[in-house]
């Protein structure tokens, strides 16, 4: 699956890349002439990341792992040892029916979106931070629906309820970190036409991804945590 990367090239890490945001970020920083390594659950079927991999001599390099999973989490830290990453970007994320309120939805489906779009995200950056370079970046693909401050119009409660949780755990992480560490980001990448977005998304994937990548690159360097859109506005906790 890996092939030696040429040196000197940074690295993007990209958790969840099979589709959607996911696959764009590690297309849009392939395009770049990154190194990048994208992660896709173990049971995937070769997909539009394998061809990528394979187009691209020797930088893409797939690596599985299903982030709910803890020991799958520990795995990929274990086979990426000697690895320096420039920007670990946590992205996958799942949610349930959009319309279904907090009265309405299962403890199994609560469960379900917190574990993976909370929990499981600070599990990565809990498990992958010392591969990232003291310079580094550390970014969680977070949501403007997160905004607790924004949220007047509601919906989404369950989701938006996770993407809040995994605001305060990257607060909670970025007060434990050095004054002049690492660049900490949470992202809110615009409404846009993915499998979770849907159709009526207001933006085309190639309106948002390529700008989260040079919001990203506009903060490397910059220590401490920003809730930043896919414009570099910040957007409110
Ligand atoms: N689209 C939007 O409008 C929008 C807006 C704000 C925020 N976001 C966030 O952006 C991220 C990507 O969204 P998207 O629109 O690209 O959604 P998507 O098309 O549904 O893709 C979700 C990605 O997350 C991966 N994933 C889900 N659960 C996983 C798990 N347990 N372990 C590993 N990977 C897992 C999926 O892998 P599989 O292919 O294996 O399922 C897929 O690669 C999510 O965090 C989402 O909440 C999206």
């Amino acid at each position: 699956m890996s092939t030696s990367p040429a040196p000197h090239s940074p690295t993007a890490l990209i958790i969840g890349a099979s589709r959607g945001l996911g696959l764009a970020l590690a297309q849009e920083y392939l395009a770049r002439g990154w190194q990048v390594i994208g992660t896709v659950r173990p049971d995937a079927r070769p997909g539009p990341l394998h061809q990528a991999a394979e187009a691209s001599q020797g930088r893409l390099t797939v690596e599985t792992v299903d982030i709910v999973h803890a020991e799958q989490i520990a795995a990929l830290r274990q086979r990426l040892e000697g690895r320096r990453i420039d920007v670990l970007f946590v992205n996958a994320g799942v949610t349930n029916d959009p319309q279904e309120t907090v009265g309405q939805v299962s403890t199994e489906e609560f469960t379900r979106v917190m574990v993976t779009n909370a929990l499981s995200p600070m599990r990565c950056v809990e498990a992958l931070d010392d591969l990232v370079t003291p310079k580094g970046t550390i970014a969680v693909m977070s949501s403007g629906l997160a905004s607790i401050t924004n949220n007047i119009s509601g919906g989404w409660e369950v989701y938006r309820a996770s993407k809040a949780a995994v605001n305060t755990l990257m607060r909670s992480y970025a007060a434990r970190q050095p004054a002049h560490g690492r660049t900490l980001l949470v992202i809110a990448p615009g409404w846009v036409r993915t499998d979770m977005g849907g159709p009526q998304a207001m933006l085309d994937i190639s309106e948002s991804i390529p700008r989260v990548v040079d919001v990203v690159t506009a903060q490397a360097g910059k220590p401490g945590l920003q809730y930043l859109d896919y414009q570099g506005q910040t957007v409110a906790w």
